[in-house]
């Protein structure tokens, strides 16, 4: 689950889970730590060698490869000049909020590294975080550290009570370094629901950076941080009432933030009468939810999506991160 990323010569693939965050968004970007489920939704890169002297591709288009801001970022560091042609299979919609870009980031990078000799799983997470940093220019380690370690993990500048320490990453802007624990996953299904508006978190993240510039913006995102550590309480205790309470109330703050969208609101109001709790997942203005059904009443939940339009997919989580496959 841990281990590191063997050697390999291309043909080679390499697939990486995506994500939904659970408790945290948007405050772990000022610093506050959030909660993260890898989720099994995946992206797979088949990595071969290009012809000689030509360019990347990206499923079979050179134009694909060079607008691709995730795969020039990597290739610029770790193709070292040689042309690669990569063929990328997601099960993950785009800009849904549920870590497509991270998942492929990861998986890509797995290969990369895979192709100069391996790597430790610390520093897979540190390249994927660096070049999804590096694309993107906002944002928090949080979806490159799902789909490198899998599992349930603590994303923030701190750790919290009951997470086990993973590692640490260096801040890619001088600010203080990044630690990742893990809690034990309590083996239940969450359904996630894409409204099919995709987000753009770069926007969002910027617009929250203002909203938390008002006097009670540092009080707002405590809340936050105070609501992930309780919630980390509930999932260790297998408690679904209290993890869906607090999932309820991380909600509440994320609609102070002002991220949530018409969509959004629809797909949560579609399922209250099924679920413990449901918030946004992920940056908001778009994108998705995530539930946690009363058990036993998962698929009523995705058919509420489904009725309500929007795009349900019943997820356990991850238990691996990015991997090479046989
Ligand atoms: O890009 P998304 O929708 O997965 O959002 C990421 C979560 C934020 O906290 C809003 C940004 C970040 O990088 O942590």
């Amino acid at each position: 689950m841990n281990d590191a990323i063997p050697p390999a010569r291309a043909p080679l693939r390499a697939r990486a889970p995506g994500k939904a965050i659970l408790f945290g968004e948007h405050a772990v970007v000022f610093g506050r730590t959030a909660v993260v489920l890898a989720l099994e939704l995946g992206t797979e890169v088949a990595i071969d060698e290009g012809a000689p002297g030509g360019e990347s591709t990206y499923n079979g288009s050179a134009e694909a490869a060079r607008s691709n801001p995730y795969l020039q970022e990597a290739l610029r560091s770790h193709s070292a000049g040689h042309a690669l042609a990569l063929n990328v299979r997601s099960d993950i919609p785009k800009a849904s909020g549920l870590g497509s870009s991270a998942a492929f980031t990861a998986a890509l990078m797995a290969g990369l590294l895979s192709l100069q000799g391996g790597s430790s799983r610390a520093r897979l997470a540190e390249e994927s975080f660096r070049t999804e940093r590096g694309a993107q220019g906002v944002g928090s380690p949080v979806d490159t550290s799902a789909a490198v370690a899998g599992g349930v993990l603590t994303v923030g500048h701190q750790g919290l009570p009951g997470a086990t320490a993973l590692w640490s990453l260096p801040a890619v802007d001088g600010g203080p370094p990044w630690s990742v624990g893990r809690v034990p996953d309590p083996g239940w299904t969450w359904v996630v629901g894409y409204t099919g508006v995709p987000k753009d978190t770069a926007t969002v993240v910027r617009r929250v950076g203002e909203r938390v510039k008002r006097p009670d913006g540092e009080r707002l995102l405590d809340e936050i941080a105070h609501v992930a550590v309780e919630g980390v309480e509930a999932l260790r205790a297998k408690d679904r009432a209290a993890v869906g309470r607090a999932m309820k109330e991380n909600q509440r703050l994320l609609v102070d933030l002002g991220i949530s969208h018409p969509r959004l609101e629809e797909l949560l109001a579609s399922i209250d009468r099924y679920a413990l709790g449901a918030k946004i997942t992920g940056a908001g203005g778009g994108g998705s939810v995530v539930a946690l059904p009363r058990e036993g009443e998962e698929v009523l939940v995705g058919r509420a999506i489904s009725h309500a339009g929007g795009v349900p997919f019943l997820v356990r989580v991850a238990p691996s991160g990015a991997a090479l496959e046989a």
